[in-house]
């Protein structure tokens, strides 16, 4: 462990890897989850943030106290871009769809970003060319400051996880994994672990996870679903089709009632879309069978939805 961190974001990634011990049956393979959701910043977004945001600064095109940094964002990017803001001195307009988590506006906030709250479309694709239309607005206001990072477009985003995260996930199981599943919001995490992963293991299988109505890369669907940060109804630039064997749906159903397993008989408190990653995962576990190991990401904290309808649940269990 280190003694003094010079700053937070020396903190961020190395979170852990955890096998789930209730989920998976008896015959099925083994489940790891890294949980992001225990990374600084709430979420694997605090890596990208952090990557687009160094970039930037490597190649000159941003300076702290001067620069405006925007992102169209559903929440944990913008999360992510307001708390490295933060630390480096840059002011952060963050755009945001309007029926995303009253949580995470507050948090943006709380780290110092300012909010512009966007209006909902018929469908995702329309929602988000909503939210874009808010940074090339204050793009064009301020063009010599504002710098929009671009998240779904930056090579930032998928080399981050291809040179740590992956790295971490090879050194933390040895290597030894047969199958990795993620669900798909840019495609930054899934393209750059990915890649990784199958040039380090050769034999591993890789899973594209989606949420049903939002199925994008599996069925060419862009409807409106309630999974948070995945299944954004726009094709993904990250993913190298040829590296992944399988796409899986999952519904909002499975994916809310897997995060409050996750919870309640894991005690890995992770958002919706952890429960469609680990729904997925699930379904590829019973399928590999006894004797093999799978791998997801949670991709952030389940304190994140305290406001929404995630954890309003009632626990089914009676004293015997
Ligand atoms: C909660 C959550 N899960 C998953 C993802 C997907 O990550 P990626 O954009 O790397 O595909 C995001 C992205 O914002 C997210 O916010």
């Amino acid at each position: 462990m280190n003694k003094i961190l010079n700053n937070i974001l020396e903190a961020v990634g190395g979170t852990p890897v955890i096998r789930l011990n209730r989920l998976p049956g008896p015959e099925d393979a083994e489940v790891l989850v890294k949980f992001e959701g225990l990374n600084a910043g709430g979420s694997v977004k605090s890596r990208t943030a952090l990557s687009l945001i160094e970039s930037a600064e490597a190649e000159g095109l941003i300076r702290p106290g001067y620069s405006i940094l925007t992102e169209c964002t559903t929440g944990n990017q913008g999360i992510g871009i307001a708390f490295v803001s933060a630390v480096k001195g840059y002011h952060a307009v963050i755009a945001v769809p309007e029926h995303y988590g009253v949580e995470r506006v507050k948090l943006m906030r709380a780290y110092g970003a300012r909010v512009i709250i966007t209006p909902v479309g018929k469908d995702q694709t329309e929602t988000i060319l909503n939210c874009r239309k808010a940074c090339e607005e204050l793009k064009a206001r301020y063009p010599d400051r504002v710098f929009w990072l671009q998240q779904y477009r930056n090579i930032a985003n998928p080399k981050i996880h291809r040179q740590r995260t992956a790295a971490e996930i090879l050194y933390q199981t040895d290597g030894k994994l047969d199958a990795f599943v993620h669900a798909i919001g840019t495609g930054g995490t899934l393209g750059g672990v990915s890649a990784l992963l199958k040039a380090a293991i050769p034999n591993i299988k890789i899973y594209c996870a989606e949420p049903y109505e939002g199925a994008l890369e599996a069925a060419g669907r862009r409807g409106l679903h309630r999974q948070q940060g995945i299944g954004d109804g726009i094709p993904s630039r990250f993913l190298d089709r040829s590296l992944i064997d399988g796409f899986l749906t999952v519904t909002d159903e499975e994916a809310y009632e897997t995060a409050r397993k996750l919870a309640s008989q894991e005690g890995i408190l992770a958002g919706v879309s952890s429960g469609c990653s680990v729904h997925a995962a699930l379904q590829v576990a019973r399928q590999l069978g006894k004797g093999k190991r799978v791998l997801t990401i949670c991709a952030d904290t389940g304190e994140r939805y305290l406001e929404g309808d995630l954890w309003q649940y009632e626990p089914e269990w009676d004293l015997p």
